[in-house]
């Protein structure tokens, strides 16, 4: 069964490409001969009826720009009963025969809650935190990892100078993918991440001074979010080393800004990949890119998957970062 018409929403954090995948969407959907509708604020959209006409023309001018011209937002009440009532009342009223969700694996598990009550959704990962179990990569990562590299770069200036210590504070709340390859593309000497325990002395103090002793002055310690503590740890290695120690919240600046070549790219190829399987009437899949290649995957079977984290990587950032 084909759709003759689909919606596309973005659900979650933004990311930057997010735009891009939406321009996808929109003109492959067109391309195809079907009517897109877009919907504001992520599943909010769905419950309040904030649901609009796009051609190709509304989809101008925004390929290169972060955030989504779509709004995001996280919506409580589409858990709920009455909040999906709404919502499939909302797309019956546009006969929206199919949705495209771009975000996290939250907004997967809504993608397939709108898929079991009968409108078939296809998931495109869209988050700075690469942290989707189903595919090595998500949009949003590659522009995120670079802002965080050029900020750390900027700090490392002035840490430099005064010959201190930084510790920065990298986002990702649960994981620590953009924290460990930020550290590694900045030469952090230490990389301390929520998916690896790890002991202050042994992790931080032993290597700064291990280091120092072979004529290094200036330290960045790089800390995903999830660990946080950024102040305290900058007082701990000022009270153990006696190195004048400064903390940095990187914060939200990293989750802006124009999308990276690759971000868009991805974005673009995973949009219409999306469109390709809404147009057959395929549904209740998440897009994903593994092996260097462009494939779908069951929602459910993407939701089960557990995501191995980068135990090498982390292995190789310590052996080179002395
Ligand atoms: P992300 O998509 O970035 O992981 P969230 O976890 O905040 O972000 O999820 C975005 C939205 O997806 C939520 O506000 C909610 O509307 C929907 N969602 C999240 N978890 C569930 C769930 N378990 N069941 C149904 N919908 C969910
Ligand atoms: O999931 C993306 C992310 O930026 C995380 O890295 C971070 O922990 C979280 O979102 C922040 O969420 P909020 O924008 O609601 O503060």
């Amino acid at each position: 069964m084909s759709m003759k018409t689909i919606g596309v929403l973005t659900s979650g954090g933004d990311a930057p490409g997010m735009n891009a995948a939406i321009r996808a969407v929109v003109r492959s959907a067109i391309e195809k001969g079907m009517t897109v509708k877009g919907i504001r604020r992520g599943y909010n959209g769905l419950i309040d009826d904030d649901v609009f006409d796009m051609d190709i023309r509304s989809v101008s001018d925004i390929i290169h720009r972060g955030g989504t011209v779509l709004y995001t937002a996280r919506s409580p009440q589409f858990k709920t009963e009455e909040g999906m009532a709404k919502a499939l009342a909302t797309c019956k009223k546009h006969g929206i025969e199919g949705v495209v969700v771009i975000g996290g694996d939250g907004s997967y598990r809504g993608a397939r809650d709108l898929s079991l009550h009968g409108v078939p959704c296809v998931g495109i990962p869209g988050t700075i935190d690469n942290d989707i179990s189903s595919t090595e990569y998500t949009i949003g990562y590659d522009t995120a990892m670079n802002t965080a590299m050029h900020m750390v770069d900027k700090l490392r200036d002035t840490t430099q100078s005064h010959e201190r210590c930084s510790v920065v504070e990298i986002m990702g709340r649960h994981a620590g993918y953009l924290a460990l390859n930020t550290g590694i593309a900045v030469g952090a000497t230490s990389i301390i991440v929520p998916e690896i325990e790890y002991d202050f002395k042994r992790d931080i103090i032993d290597r700064i001074n291990k280091t120092k002793q072979t004529g290094k002055k200036h330290f960045i310690i790089a800390v995903a979010e999830g660990v946080g503590h950024v102040e305290e740890i900058a007082k701990k290695i000022e009270e153990e080393t006696g190195i004048e120690s400064r903390a940095t919240i990187l914060g939200h600046v990293q989750r802006g800004g124009s999308p990276t070549a690759r971000d868009r790219v991805m974005a673009s190829e995973m949009g219409h990949h999306a469109v390709e399987l809404l147009s057959k009437g395929i549904g209740n899949r998440v897009v994903a890119y593994r092996n260097s290649q462009l494939v779908d995957d069951d929602i459910y079977e993407a939701l089960a998957k557990n995501k191995e984290f980068e135990y090498d990587n982390y292995e190789i950032a310590h052996k080179i970062s002395i």
